[in-house]
């Protein structure tokens, strides 16, 4: 099935108050917008659509820093005017969309992938829902009555349908405003499958909710800290290519690939974190296939690992280690480089540089070496 997802973030976040919209400020040191496109992508979504007001373009551009492919709709005055506007905008082919808040950052792809199993199995559409625990009581003073909670459920976003169903109960639904994308289907008859819930789906609506949040998410996400080590042997040649920066050089290096130390050290590194291996399981120097490879492959496929495994780079260093060629003049096209390549902002991302004052192999100019480390902020 082929799965799209609407992320609706055209709110003003009036309730929850601060100088810019809630879903645009930082939780656990990344916007919150930005949690759920990452949780989106990283389930293997490739069609994502988020609804903004146009004036927070700016906001969101900042908010998604390389912009993850995702694609802007404008939203509208109402929830649901959003989730028309969204639903214009994904690809026609779709067959499932899950229509999601941005307030609730706290998704993760094994409820995306839960959803999508349900309508896989039937469903016209799925929602996560949450049993309610507290007694329940409308009005206050003389008129305060209690309220059967009997049968009564939170539900939450993602909500999940097949996306020919939710287009025409939109269309059937008008111009009204309506809680929830289940309440249209539902008006259309739809039968939708309830998938637990999760507290980390919670949405921020106050400001107390972010600390709320934040305590719940970082129980269940750990930092891990990745290292990794490489050394290449000089031969002949006319240049060297270390952090995808092919530097010109009275001599090559020996490798089976393009012999990157730099960039094989960080995918180490990465793969050192994710408990993955290490770069020869991944790419072994005897498949002829990577003879000649261009490392940005490999770094490629430790970025792609780590997004499947809901994982996110929060920083990455660098050391080269060599006499010659000087590094300096490089520095500054191999931090850009390695950045574009890991999507991550400049600020995130270290290349360095050391001699070993003439002593050891490198010092005697036999090889070249590197090592690396790779920060990453895991589900635990
Ligand atoms: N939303 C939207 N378009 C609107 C209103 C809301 O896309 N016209 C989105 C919000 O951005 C949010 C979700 O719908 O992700 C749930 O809405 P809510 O929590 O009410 O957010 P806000 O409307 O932004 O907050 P408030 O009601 O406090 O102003
Ligand atoms: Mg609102």
């Amino acid at each position: 099935m082929k799965a799209a997802a609407l992320i609706v973030a055209a709110g003003r976040g009036e309730r929850a108050g601060g100088e810019i919209p809630k879903q645009y400020r930082l939780l656990m040191g990344r916007p919150v917008v930005a949690w759920s496109v990452e949780a989106f992508a990283a389930a293997g979504l490739r069609d994502i659509v988020v609804a903004i007001a146009p004036e927070h373009a700016p906001l969101l551009r900042q908010a998604l820093e390389q912009g993850q492919g995702v694609r802007v709709a404008e939203g509208g005055a109402t929830r649901s005017d959003s989730v028309r506007a969204g639903l214009a905008a994904l690809p026609p082919d779709s067959s499932v969309v899950l229509i999601h808040d941005a307030a609730r950052p706290g998704l993760t792809p094994e409820t995306v992938h839960a959803l999508i199993a349900a309508i896989e199995a039937g469903a016209d559409g799925a929602a996560p829902a949450l049993p309610l625990f507290d007694a329940l009581w409308r009005g206050e003073g003389a008129s305060l009555a209690h309220v059967d909670r009997t049968g009564l459920q939170r539900i939450q976003t993602p909500q999940a349908f097949k996306f020919d169903l939710i287009r025409s109960a939109y269309a059937a639904a008008g111009a009204q405003s309506f809680a929830d994308d289940v309440a249209v289907a539902r008006a259309a008859g739809a039968a939708i499958r309830l998938i637990p819930g999760d507290d980390r789906l919670m949405k921020l609506t106050v400001q107390q909710d972010f600390d709320t949040l934040e305590r719940l998410m970082s129980s269940s996400r750990i930092t891990c800290v990745g290292s990794g080590f490489d050394a290449h042997r000089f031969g002949v040649g006319d240049h060297v290519t270390l952090c995808g920066v092919r530097i010109p050089h009275d001599r090559g290096v020996l490798g089976h690939s393009d012999a990157d130390a730099g960039w094989h050290a960080l995918v180490d590194a990465i793969l050192g974190a994710l408990g993955e291996g290490d770069i020869g399981a991944h790419f072994p120097p005897s498949d002829p296939q990577w003879k000649g490879a261009d490392s940005e492959l490999f770094l490629r496929h430790a970025k792609a690992l780590a997004d499947r495994a809901g994982a996110r780079l929060a920083h990455v260093d660098i050391t080269l280690i060599c006499e010659r060629p000087k590094i300096g003049p490089h520095r500054e096209s191999m931090r850009r480089r390695t950045a574009d390549v890991l999507s991550l902002p400049l600020s995130r991302v270290s290349v360095k540089a050391t001699t070993t004052e003439r002593i050891g192999f490198t010092g005697r100019e036999e090889g070249l070496a590197a090592q690396a480390t790779a920060t990453l902020d895991r589900p635990a």
